[in-house]
């Protein structure tokens, strides 16, 4: 599925979203913890290549920042002052790449179908249409433009809902258009300076070059795609939620269809650049997000959070544990309450207990840390044992420091590593010990207060 070179697209995202009442920009509200942006970027570029243009404003260099990838491909429109505006701005630089048409997408409709722009496309170039534009028929058409037809069943307009009335307009047919638009460059050039902003709004309305194209006797299409939930713009946190609830169902569904097993589906939130082998067990409810991996065999339990970390086949996390930028080796198993900072790494078959913490932490194969630790900036060997309540102390209140630990040690519970520090190959460490130098392999090290026993006196 892709389009001819001479058609590009735009997404309209300079809006503030004074609905969301919130200071991030609209575009960069996330669902499944993505931005809408990112969705909208992710369907028009397997239809467009790179061919994507985005209008931004408010907020424009935190858009900017989250998206380097369309650097070169930003349009700046400093004041916003509608929809038509927005178009406005982005018609000198997208007209000077020489092309046709132009497809132009509301920034705020991240679940649009990557099928229904095809077919608007297609219907388009078929019917040799000025303008062609979604529509849709909600349940409740609330703030959406109404689009007006005549007596032939053709377009004539798009009224906003603020300024439709029904003595001038007749009753509502409850068709409103979805803010997604087909444009021949060509014929749209010369109406584009015709937009006004005398409505209820101030605004200029893209909108509003409907009733314009059709009172030159060019030929306006709408594409009817009945209720579609898919379609709906967001523009509240109660539409982001409404929205986000139908895209994780999607894909917990999805998964189910492939061959995960995805236990309380209803309660597992999957973000879209999640990879799950058949095979691989989830329960909700949990949160997946970014990269994270999950093999065939490997299991997450229910609520847990995990971000861009990979679980090897066999790996286990269990109830309550967050994992963000870890590494769960074959048959490892972490939780418990686990928290798996960015480089914590569980080997073949190392366990991580109940509330340990690991942050830059490799714990070697079959390598054991199984109650509250924290271990930061620490290698630790094939086969060692890490008592519970063992701290790493890697912070000296400017730098960090590392530890290594090699293979078979025997770390006692409440020992202190203050970092810099190595313990050798087959040491030993006493409980309750302080560690500040080196352990040899091999050695046996004690580092505390030798016990007294005195007369209790009463
Ligand atoms: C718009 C349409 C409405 C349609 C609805 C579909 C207009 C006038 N109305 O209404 O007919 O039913 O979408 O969801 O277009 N934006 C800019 N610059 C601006 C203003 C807005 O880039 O100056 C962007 C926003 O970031 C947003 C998109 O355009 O992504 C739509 O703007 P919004 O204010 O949400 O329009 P609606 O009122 O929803
Ligand atoms: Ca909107």
């Amino acid at each position: 599925m892709s389009f001819p070179e001479s058609i590009h697209a735009l997404v309209l995202a300079a809006g503030k979203g004074t609905r969301m009442r919130s200071n991030l920009p609209k575009v960069l509200h996330t669902l499944l913890g993505e931005p809408m942006l990112w969705y909208i970027h992710q369907t028009l570029e397997k239809l467009f290549g790179d061919r994507v243009h985005t209008v931004i404003g408010c907020g424009a260099d935190k858009v900017q920042a989250a998206f380097p990838e369309c650097q070169g491909r930003f349009v700046l429109q400093a004041e916003q002052l509608g929809t038509g505006h927005a178009l406005q701005v982005a018609w000198e630089s997208i007209m000077s790449l020489g092309l046709r048409h132009v497809v132009i997408v509301n920034g705020d409709t991240p679940l649009l179908p990557a099928n229904r722009v095809q077919q608007l496309v297609d219907a388009a170039l078929t019917e040799n249409a000025a303008l062609a534009f979604l529509s849709i028929t909600p349940s409740d058409p609330g703030a959406y433009g109404r689009v007006l037809r005549g007596d032939d069943g053709a377009v004539t307009a798009i009224v906003e809902a603020k300024d439709y009335d029904v003595a001038a307009h007749g009753p509502d047919r409850g068709e409103v258009n979805a803010g997604i638009y087909f444009l021949d460059m060509q014929l749209m050039a010369p109406l584009l300076p015709l937009l006004k902003n005398e409505n209820k709004s101030g605004e200029f309305y893209i909108t509003d070059l409907v009733n314009l194209a059709v009172s030159q006797g060019l030929f306006v299409t709408a594409v009817e795609c009945g209720e579609q939930p898919e379609l709906m713009g967001i523009n509240s946190p109660f539409e982001l939620v409404c929205a986000e609830e139908r895209l994780a169902a999607a894909i917990a569904a999805e998964w189910l269809q492939k061959g995960v097993l995805v236990r309380n589906p209803g309660l597992a939130r999957i973000g879209p650049r999640v990879a799950l082998e058949p095979g691989a067990e989830i329960s909700g409810p949990c949160e997946l997000y970014g990269r994270t991996v999950v093999h065939c065999g490997a299991r997450v339990d229910s609520n847990c959070v995990v971000r861009d970390s990979e679980l090897d086949s066999g790996a286990h996390l269990r109830h309550f544990s967050h994992a963000e930028g870890a590494r769960l080796g074959p048959g490892s198993i972490a939780g418990p309450y686990v928290r798996l900072r960015p480089g914590a790494v569980l080997e073949e078959c190392a366990h991580a207990g109940n509330f340990v913490e690991l942050k830059k932490a490799v714990l070697g194969k079959g390598a054991k840390a199984n109650h509250l630790t924290y271990l930061g900036d620490v290698e630790v060997g094939e086969g060692t044992n890490i008592g519970a309540g063992t701290i790493t102390c890697n912070y000296d209140g400017k730098l960090k420091h590392k530890t290594v630990i090699g293979r078979n040690v025997f770390i006692g519970s409440n020992t202190a590593l203050v970092a810099p520090i190595t313990v050798g190959d087959e040491s030993l460490v006493g409980a309750g010990s302080t560690l500040t130098k080196n352990v040899e392999p091999g050695e046996l090290a004690i580092a505390r207060q030798r016990q007294k026993n005195l007369k209790r006196r009463k």
